[in-house]
Parts: structure tokens; sequence; C-alpha cells
């Protein structure tokens, strides 16, 4: 069964607008996340940026404590995250590119011209009792390099998909794209995870990917839950994802 992961971060961004620098306000992420898992999220998903634009370090430490599915921490590769990790300790780290400007994480990482200090981190977080997850663009290179880095998941961009759902020849290339890289990195001993800019309406067309184990969604269903609920549109999720047999 494809799971769920949901992207808790822009209930703090809502949050942040009103609250910034205050050490609480609502709405609350973890009651969010809580909402999310009570209607059948398989996890939930944080990424504690550098600047704290949305989620902060309390958030993390709260939901860790009250959460019951698996946290996935979204971070960069810096020393600070992976102190804090090691100490949050979710069940799965995803290391993103991170940029301050971006209004969300634009690209994929580069893990070929990082693949030292990726392999660093990959070990200590291991160490710790974290797997390891590496978001990058469908690209074949980046998928050898990530099995050399010895992670245990990808989860493959899927920003590029979203983007060329509209133009029938776009999609089938962007398609193949992510075809080609999950089945490389399943010979590779890859565990395959996607997400970024998926929708009700534009996640079907992704049930050719084979070996995928979860999607990684935020925004969609954030957004979809101001008219409907984040009971309502979780599930709107679910049912979407439900026909994945690959
Ligand atoms: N996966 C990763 C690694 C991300 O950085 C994001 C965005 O924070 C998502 C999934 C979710 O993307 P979206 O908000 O477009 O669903």
């Amino acid at each position: 069964m494809l799971k769920l992961g949901v992207n808790i971060d822009h209930v703090a961004t809502v949050r942040e607008a009103r609250y910034r620098g205050r050490t609480e306000g609502e709405p609350s992420p973890v009651d969010a996340a809580l909402q999310c898992e009570a209607a059948g999220a398989h996890g939930i998903t944080a990424h504690l940026r550098e600047d704290r634009r949305h989620i902060v370090d309390r958030d993390l430490t709260q939901l860790r404590e009250r959460i019951s599915t698996r946290l996935n921490l979204e971070m960069a590769n810096t020393p600070e995250m992976v102190g804090i990790a090691s100490r949050v300790r979710p069940n799965i780290v995803c290391l993103v590119p991170e940029k301050r400007q971006e209004v969300t994480t634009e690209g994929g990482l580069d893990v070929l011209a990082h693949e030292t200090s990726l392999g660093e981190t990959r070990r200590s977080l291991n160490g710790v009792g974290i797997e390891v997850s590496l978001f990058i663009a469908p690209d074949l290179e980046q998928v050898r390099a990530s099995a050399r880095v010895g992670a245990q998941f990808i989860e493959l961009h899927t920003g590029s998909y979203a983007e060329s759902f509209r133009s029938p020849d776009l999609r089938r290339h962007e398609l193949q794209r992510l075809v080609e890289a999950a089945r490389l990195a399943h010979e590779l001993g890859l565990r395959v995870n996607a997400g970024h800019g998926l929708t009700v309406a534009n996640t079907p067309a992704l049930f050719v990917v084979p070996h995928l184990e979860e999607l990684n969604i935020g925004h969609s269903i954030i957004s979809r839950s101001i008219f409907v609920g984040l009971t309502a549109s979780v599930k709107e999720m679910l049912q979407a994802m439900s026909g994945y047999t690959a």
C-alpha cells in the first residue's frame, strides 16, 4: 500500500504569520499532525529550516512526543541540523538542499557533488538509529550516488512532473524519468519515496512509477483543508492514492 506522509509546515506558516518570535500561537502544527494521523495518514513530515520560517524547534520536540506514526524530518545537511536530529530522534531524516531565498525546496540534492559529507551525515544518523533519505531529482547519476552514500531511501522530486502536468508531451517525459529512476533505485537496493507539488488531480497519473512506498504531500492538503477541513482533505488524498499497485 502506498503510504501518505503529510507535511504540516504550512500550518506553522500560518501561525508564524501572526505569532513569529512568540512561544505559542495558533494554529498548532502538532494538533494538525494528530488530526492527520486520526484521518489515516501514515506519517508526519516537517522541515526545520535554518531561518525557522515555519516549523520551530519546539514543534519538533512536541511532534516527537505526541505523534504515534512516523516522524520524517526534512533538513539541510549542516552540523546544526545533524545535532538537532540526533537529539530529537525522528524515525527518518530526509536531507534536502536549502536556499534562504527560495519559497519552497526548489531542486534536488546534488549528491554527486557532496558524496563525502552526505556519507558522513548518513553514517552519523544511522549510528543513532535514524534512517536516511535523500531528496533528489529523477536523475540516474544522482540515484547511483545515493546508493554509494548508503542511504536507505531516496525521495524522488516530483516538482518537474507536477509543473509538466498540463502538457502531455512534457508530462510523458517527466514520468519516464521518474520510472527509470525508481527502477534503478530499486535495483541498487534503495527504497523509494516521492513528493513535491502533488495534488489529488496529478497523483493518480504517477501510478506508472514502480516501487513507491510513500508520498510526502503538504501544500495541496493544507490548502484544501481551508475549504473542507483537514480530516476530509487527508481522506481525499488517501482516496486518490488508493489505486496504486505497482
Ligand atoms: N518532500 C520534500 C522533500 C519537500 O521539501 C516538500 C516541500 O516542503 C514536500 C515533499 C512537499 O511538497 P508540497 O508542499 O509541494 O506537497
